[in-house]
């Protein structure tokens, strides 16, 4: 009784998956294209890499230390998310500087009455790989 139930439903599915399954593969196949097409572009910017590398060192650093704790990259958490720090101030020297010694000593005052926690133990350099990052991500 039950294999006459349901042998219908197998064959459907099977004609189902066959059909599925040609439609598929032609997704595939021009996604793998656009994919390759874009490759060739990518080897071409060495700007843009020595770029992502400098970025991709902030990334690292902010990812070893706490930050993360108060800051997401899209939202703000407890404090701001890092595209809204990026869109407030523009990738310039003065900025940078300012930012990375806010990192260092904390404060509060910008975005409101919650203060950062001062890091002390991060270096100059460090702080400013980190502000480079963030300024990256608008
Ligand atoms: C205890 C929570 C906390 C931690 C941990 C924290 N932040 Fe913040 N951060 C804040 C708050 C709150 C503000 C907003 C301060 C203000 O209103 O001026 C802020 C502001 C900032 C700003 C913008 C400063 C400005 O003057 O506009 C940057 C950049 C930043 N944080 C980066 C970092 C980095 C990088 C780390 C990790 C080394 C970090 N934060 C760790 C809470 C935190």
């Amino acid at each position: 009784m039950r294999m006459r139930f349901l042998a219908p439903v197998v064959l459907s599915a099977v004609l189902l998956a066959a059909c599925g399954g040609g439609s598929d593969s032609k997704t595939t196949e021009t996604e793998k294209k656009e994919a390759s097409s874009e490759a060739p572009v990518d080897n071409s910017m060495v700007d843009t890499k020595a770029a992502e590398a400098a970025a991709s060192k902030g990334a690292g650093l902010i990812e070893q230390k706490d930050c993360k704790t108060c800051h997401k990259v899209d939202t703000k958490l407890v404090g701001p998310g890092y595209k809204e720090v990026a869109q407030k101030y523009e990738a310039t020297d003065a900025n940078i500087e300012m930012l990375a010694d806010k990192i260092i000593s904390g404060g509060s005052g910008h975005w409101g009455e919650v203060a950062m926690t001062p890091h002390a133990d991060l270096s100059k350099d460090d702080a400013k790989e980190m502000v480079k990052y963030i300024l990256s991500l608008k």
